[in-house]
């Protein structure tokens, strides 16, 4: 099985360095990129498939399609990597940016041209100082390799590449939002349309693009379409991180066929449950996604198929909930998070989120009445798709309305006997 993104990470921690990783063919998409033209590329990275894997799914060759040539738009554009990882459950671009920062660098490289974006940015998550100073480094080599500045390997084509450290808040990981910080603004989210890839940083065209996305293009351009499509088992590209923590015997992280069954990802490489644990549900693709039950065992993790569960593959790294933990507890803990994490600008996410996280801690104290069941759907209502500035409180609501529908049971309990029956 190959495993074209995490194959050459080495094993004692550290990374690979720029001379390693061109011996591995590092920096040859990028000299077939440049051998071509910028739709070219673009038509390339469609063929192939590869799907935004920051959460949502989006295509990444049509969000390049999209991006106004410099013909129709003069003036700079920009590319922007989003390391900005703080989706409950997940830690997969860490790995990435850790182990192989050239891998992520020469994506970006290709991006950039693919879009004839001049500068890009890495905006990484506070907490991520091993990977700022594997990437610091790997730019440096880059640079002085004749990948990035001027007259990029002759080319013509140059461009200017740093990382911006975020300052720590889930919120930045909303492109719009990413985008205001990093023009040195408050965090909040932008209203879209327009999307960023015709009004984003400084309001010029730019393309944002999770790490593992980017860290996928250069073995597109350097081994081609059809290899790429046959590493995955569904109709998109590729391989995927996935992940899984919870009770599991082995959690961790591993780079398998996009489209590999739940099963085989929980019971063949996190080893099943740990002894004395039954599984109870999951959520597939971080904190903000619908929760999946032993019914969907045998579900594809590709977009499509999760979403034909009702739930969504979101960031692939699955939140594992066994028999012996509270649901109520669970939830609770993920809505104390985005409501801490909600930048308040809309009502609904900064009113809405706090009263469900209050609602949620009166329950598991044993002080919820039935008339609270009605007000989570309420909320989940209120907090919907197109009733907020952005994405966060609707994924928010995901895990408690799929809780609620998935154990109800559980929340019953916990008002019929005042007390948490799993404490
Ligand atoms: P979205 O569906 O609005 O957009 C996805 C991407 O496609 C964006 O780059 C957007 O600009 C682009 N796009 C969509 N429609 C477009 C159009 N008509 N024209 C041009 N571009 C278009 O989703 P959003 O709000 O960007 O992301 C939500 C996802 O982010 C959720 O699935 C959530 O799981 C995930 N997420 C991941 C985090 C992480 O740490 N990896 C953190 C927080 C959320």
């Amino acid at each position: 099985m190959e495993k074209p993104l995490t194959a050459h990470i080495p094993k004692d921690g550290s990374w690979l360095r720029l001379k390693d990783y061109e011996r591995v063919g590092g920096y040859q998409g990028l000299r077939q990129a440049l051998k071509m033209t910028p739709k070219e590329v673009i038509d390339m990275v469609k063929d192939a498939g590869l799907r935004g894997r920051g959460g949502a799914g989006f295509a990444t060759g049509l969000k390049w399609s999209l991006v106004p040539t410099p013909d129709q738009i003069p003036g700079p554009h920009y590319l922007i990597a989003n390391g900005d990882e703080m989706e409950p459950g997940t830690f997969k671009d860490r790995l990435l940016l850790e182990g192989n920062p050239h891998q992520l660098i020469e994506g970006m490289i290709i991006g950039a041209y693919a879009i004839q974006a001049e500068f890009s940015y890495v905006f990484l998550r506070w907490g991520y100082q091993f990977a700022e100073k594997a990437l610091e480094e790997a730019i440096h080599e880059a640079y002085e390799a004749g990948y990035l500045g001027k007259n990029i390997l002759g080319s013509g084509f140059s461009h200017e590449l740093s990382v911006h450290i975020s300052a720590g808040r889930y919120i930045c990981g909303e492109e719009t939002a990413l985008i205001n910080a990093l023009e040195g603004k408050r965090a909040n989210p932008r209203a879209k349309p327009p999307f960023p890839v015709v009004s984003g940083f400084f309001g010029r065209p730019t393309v944002v693009n999770n790490i593992e996305t980017l860290s996928n293009v250069p073995h597109i351009l350097s081994k081609g379409v059809s290899w790429y499509k046959s590493l995955s088992k569904c109709e998109d590209g590729g391989t995927k991180l996935y992940g899984v923590s919870g009770k599991v015997k082995r959690p961790g992280l591993w780079e398998l066929p996009l489209g590999t069954s739940f099963r085989e990802i929980l019971e063949e490489h996190a080893g099943g449950m740990r002894d004395g644990y039954q599984f109870k549900g999951a959520l597939p693709g971080g904190g903000s996604t619908d929760f999946i039950t032993a019914e969907h065992l045998d579900v594809a993790m590709d977009y499509n198929s999760v979403a034909k569960v009702g739930s969504r593959m979101g960031t692939g790294t699955i939140i594992v909930l066994d028999d012996k933990t509270c649901v109520v507890g669970m939830v609770l803990n993920l809505e104390h998070f985005f409501a801490q994490e909600s930048c308040g600008w809309c009502t609904p996410c900064r009113e809405g989120l706090p009263w469900t996280e209050k609602l949620l801690l009166a329950l598991e104290n044993g002080e919820g009445k039935m008339e609270d069941l009605k007000i989570f759907d309420d909320l989940t209502r209120y907090m919907g798709p197109g009733n907020t500035f952005c994405a966060l409180a609707p994924g928010a609501m995901e895990p408690l309305q799929s809780a609620l529908k998935h154990f109800r049971a559980d929340f019953e309990r916990h008002i019929h006997e005042h007390r948490c029956p799993w404490k």
